[in-house]
């Protein structure tokens, strides 16, 4: 078991081994054991993380906020059309000025080289709150929620069934470190990057866990531990909006889906959710969800993360 991270960001869960990950999730837990306890814990007591948003944020703005001043740090928020990002200075210098001031960047955007050449030009600690390619954030927090609930992670299967995103991206470099069996399924023309699913083959295989695709979200489910569902239509995509939605049909998450899965199946999704959508009020609103005990986690797991990134080395 290693005591500290060996990167200086946290760009994809790829990057990151098996051990790391526990030590985030173990570290992630006391933190949340001394806030429950109403215990003081500030390693980062002085210490300021920056927070650039070019997308939409509720759970991740807020938790990343609030996580530092828990943590004893301030957070600031960064909205690339108020800074001199939005009319042209390069994403270097951002990162070389932004340097000088803060003890971390966390970053959500579009393109996942933005936060690739910020994390390159800056000394500090990089952290990516979403990107269209991958949301490490949200799997952490994802797999301490399947911890909390399942008491074990080796031998639990998760059922993505939707759209193979950023998200589920995630899902494929984070599950099988976390010992999770993972089941795919997408609609035919939405299937996993070939390259992030080879390489999630691979950590698989090495890593003694199950990883399979289908275009069938009933054989994803079947037996399932844990179903997870994702928006149709992520952030940057609105102008496919109606043609997914088509095309989506049958990917929905509902009770007649539900009852293949095991009977103690817990339902998850990243949030924001699209009742209707990709998944049903009936199933989000019921007793097997456990959607917003994932969304708490975030704060958790981000406070384990800049701990671990921020705090003395
Ligand atoms: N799940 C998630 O990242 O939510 P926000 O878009 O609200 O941050
Ligand atoms: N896939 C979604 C996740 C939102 C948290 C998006 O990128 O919009």
């Amino acid at each position: 078991m290693v005591n500290k991270l060996s990167k200086k960001d946290l760009l994809t869960l790829d990057e990151y081994t098996k051990d790391e990950i526990s030590l985030i999730l173990s570290v992630s837990e006391n933190i949340r054991t001394k806030q429950k306890n109403g215990e003081m814990f500030v390693p980062l007591l002085g210490k300021a993380l920056g927070m650039i948003f070019r997308k939409s944020s509720t759970r991740t703005r807020v938790s990343f906020e609030i996580g530092m001043f828990q943590l004893g740090g301030a957070a600031l928020y960064l909205s690339p059309n108020d800074m001199q990002l939005g009319r042209g200075e390069t994403v270097a210098d951002t990162a070389r000025v932004l340097s000088r001031y803060l003890d971390g960047i966390m970053i959500r955007t579009y393109d996942h080289a933005e936060v690739e050449e910020l994390a390159a030009n800056a000394t500090i600690p990089v952290i990516n709150g979403l990107t269209d390619f991958t949301h490490p954030c949200q799997i952490l927090a994802d797999i301490l929620t399947i911890k909390d609930k399942k008491k074990v992670l080796k031998g639990i299967t998760v059922a993505y069934v939707g759209d193979a995103n950023n998200v589920c991206n995630s899902w494929m470099f984070g599950a099988p470190k976390a010992d999770l069996n993972l089941r795919v399924a997408s609609p035919k023309g939405y299937e996993p990057d070939p390259a992030v699913f080879a390489r999630a083959k691979k950590s698989a295989a090495d890593n003694g866990t199950e990883l399979v695709f289908t275009n069938d979200p009933r054989a994803a489910v079947e037996n399932a531990d844990v179903i997870y569902t994702d928006v149709w239509v992520s952030m940057g995509q609105e102008a496919e909006s109606e043609k997914r939605k088509k095309e989506f049909d049958g990917f929905q998450i509902n009770s007649e889906l539900v009852r293949l899965a095991k009977k103690d199946a817990i339902i998850m999704h990243c949030l924001p959710a699209h009742r209707g959508e990709e998944i049903s009020a009936e199933v989000i609103d019921g007793p097997q969800s456990v959607v917003f005990d994932e969304a708490e986690n975030r704060l958790h797991v981000q406070k384990g993360v800049m701990a671990l990134l921020m705090g003395n080395k």
